[in-house]
């Protein structure tokens, strides 16, 4: 059926008038408390809807025609607008989905499974200050990591931050979920540096730690800001780094004794000096004149120059012969971008870059280990994995300070007696392989069950992954909840759901993997 082209004259008036075609209780509301909305509120037919809509896309899964769209994206400018906007959207029992950076893997800051929602996209809220004298930065929510790292280095050469590795992950989700890096073993995660924060309530007051008290404060350390409130800004202890760093990264394919390296790996890198991240990244691959092999990738950050590194892995490593030849010593910001994959002529500017990552398709999911692989079953792994072709997996070794936390110290439980978290990934280009990767991973996983922690089995909330249990479509059940709580948190999901229930018991503020209210069964 065509349209009468006075229709679409009369149409186009009234989207250009108002930038959206129809108020609804929710739009003159916030229309009430803030006033107009222009570059504040897109409806769908606004032509800025899908470009800043797709801004902010992270896993082209999430990015079809057939996935769930927000009725409305607002992008505040202020707290206020912040505030108005949970007002008006709990006022009129919409749900809100919370965006800062859109790195969750699952795509729940801006799709959902209930029928209508609205996107609060914090991509405004940015700003950042770093105050060298007290070693604290404040940063905004939706600032991006990478962004604070820049801050942090344009102000000393000796202070930095513990958190993650990709630079365009935003602040909000990021250490609202526990967010680690290339650090962890010596400084904890990003959340054993937070010493303040601002957070939005359901009531629609700003907070900050003294006003919403220590339980709210511990449990935006860690249990993700979604099942809270909006977070606004954290403020954040700064660590020292030396002048100087050094890096490596050393490859061993299963003829170079892959296998055996690994294996030693599980006994040293969790107890080595805690200034040594030394990540394993394994992946099945075809070289020359291997054929079908498994690389193992020995990727080292240390805080100290070269001569200090060698003098660990020589004592305590000396297996893996890492030589003089491999190490490159850096400033701790080379070695940020060195760990983003940028060639080592990139300059730090790029942090200032908010789309410098490049987004495919994806899938990931987390496990923990508490005793090491029996080398029998490293190499039933790697045949699995050459088998099914297209899953790698990532170790990252705990122990340091991490052991040392106690658990209960943040929302985040896996700290004394975890070895390392692995986590599991697929990427891909071409979306007709959706299936087949989806398949592999769940074929991976469950091979994986015997070696994995168990009762429950763990995983990481950063590593969001639906498959370990979702609350359906809003209904607030404790023994769904219970579930994925459970193995994100561990002892700690029962002192979370009795911090939601006294601060939104209603439930106003949730999503697939929320934390539950106590008084729901
Ligand atoms: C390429 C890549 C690399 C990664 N590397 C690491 C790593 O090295 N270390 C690590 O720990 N993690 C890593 N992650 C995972 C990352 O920490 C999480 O995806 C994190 O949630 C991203 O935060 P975000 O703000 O970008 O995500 P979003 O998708 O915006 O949000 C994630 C969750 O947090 C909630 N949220 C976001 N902002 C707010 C807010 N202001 N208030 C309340 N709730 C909010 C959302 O509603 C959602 O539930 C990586 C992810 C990707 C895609
Ligand atoms: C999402 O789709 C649009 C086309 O509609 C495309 O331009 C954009 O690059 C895609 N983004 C991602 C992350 O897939
Ligand atoms: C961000 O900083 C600018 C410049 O100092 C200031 O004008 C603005 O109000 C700040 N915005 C917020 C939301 O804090
Ligand atoms: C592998 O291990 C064997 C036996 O320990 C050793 O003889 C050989 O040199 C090793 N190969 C490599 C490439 O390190
Ligand atoms: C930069 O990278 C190239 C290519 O990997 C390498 O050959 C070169 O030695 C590196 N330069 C420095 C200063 O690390």
């Amino acid at each position: 059926m065509e349209s009468h082209p006075l229709v679409l004259l009369v149409l186009f008036f009234f989207m250009s008038q108002s930038t959206y075609s129809q108020q609804t209780p929710f739009t003159s509301c916030l229309q009430t408390k803030i006033g107009p909305l222009t570059n504040i509120l897109y409806a769908p037919e606004n032509p800025s809807y899908k470009p800043t809509l797709q801004e902010y896309v992270k896993n082209s899964r999430f990015n079809k025609s057939t996935t769930p769209k927000p009725n409305y994206i607002v992008t505040p400018n202020t707290f206020a607008h912040v505030q108005a906007i949970v007002n008006c959207a709990n006022g009129n029992n919409i749900q809100i989905k919370i965006r800062s950076g859109g790195h969750d893997y699952e795509g729940i800051s801006y799709t959902s499974t209930e029928p209508s929602f609205i996107l609060l996209d914090m991509f405004n809220l940015r700003n950042i200050s770093v105050n060298v004298g007290a070693r604290l930065a404040y940063v905004q929510a939706g600032a991006q990591i990478g962004e604070l790292y820049y801050n942090i280095w344009k102000a000393s050469n000796n202070l930095a931050f513990p958190g993650g590795v990709c630079p365009t992950m935003g602040i909000g989700g990021h250490i609202s979920g526990g967010g680690y890096g290339a650090m962890l073993r010596k400084y904890g995660l990003s959340v054993d540096n937070v010493v303040d924060a601002e957070i939005v309530d359901v009531n629609g007051r700003i907070l900050d730690r003294k006003s919403m008290g220590e339980d709210l404060f511990w449990a935006i350390r860690g249990g993700g800001g979604a099942s809270f409130g909006v977070i606004l800004s954290y403020t954040v202890t700064l660590v020292d780094v030396p002048e100087i760093v050094t890096v490596f990264r050393v490859e061993r394919v299963l003829e170079e004794n892959a296998t055996d390296l690994v294996n030693r790996w599980q006994y040293i890198a969790p107890v080595i000096d805690n200034r040594l991240f030394l990540r394993l990244f394994i992946q099945p691959v075809t070289i020359k004149p291997h054929g079908k092999t498994i690389k193992a990738s020995f990727i080292a950050m240390f805080l100290g120059n070269g001569q200090e590194l060698l003098g660990v892995t020589n004592k305590e490593f000396p297996e893996l012969g890492v030589n003089k030849n491999d190490l490159r010593e850096m400033s701790w910001i080379d070695s940020v971008l060195y760990f983003a994959n940028f060639d080592n002529k990139t300059k730090p500017e790029i942090l200032l870059d908010r789309h410098s990552d490049t987004v495919n398709f994806g899938k990931k999911k987390s496990d923990y280990f508490q005793t090491p692989v029996p080398k029998t079953g490293l190499d039933l792994i790697f045949k699995k994995m050459m088998e099914l072709g297209n899953v790698v997996i990532q170790w990252n070794p705990y122990g340091g300070v991490m052991a040392q936390i106690p658990s209960s110290a943040t929302p985040f439980p896996h700290r004394a007696g975890f070895l390392w978290k692995m986590q599991y990934l697929v990427d891909w280009k071409d979306a007709t392989m959706e299936k087949e990767n989806l398949n592999q991973m769940r074929i991976l996983y469950d091979f994986m069950t015997p070696y994995a922690s168990n009762s429950p089995r763990g995983a990481f909330l950063n590593y969001r992954d639906i498959d370990i249990g979702v609350n359906h479509n809003g209904a607030n059940s404790y023994a769904e909840g219970k579930v994925y709580g459970e193995k994100y948190f561990l002892g700690n999901f029962d002192r979370l759901v009795k911090i939601k229930t006294a601060v939104d018991p209603k439930n106003f503020f949730r999503n697939e993997q929320s934390i539950p209210t106590s008084s729901t069964k």
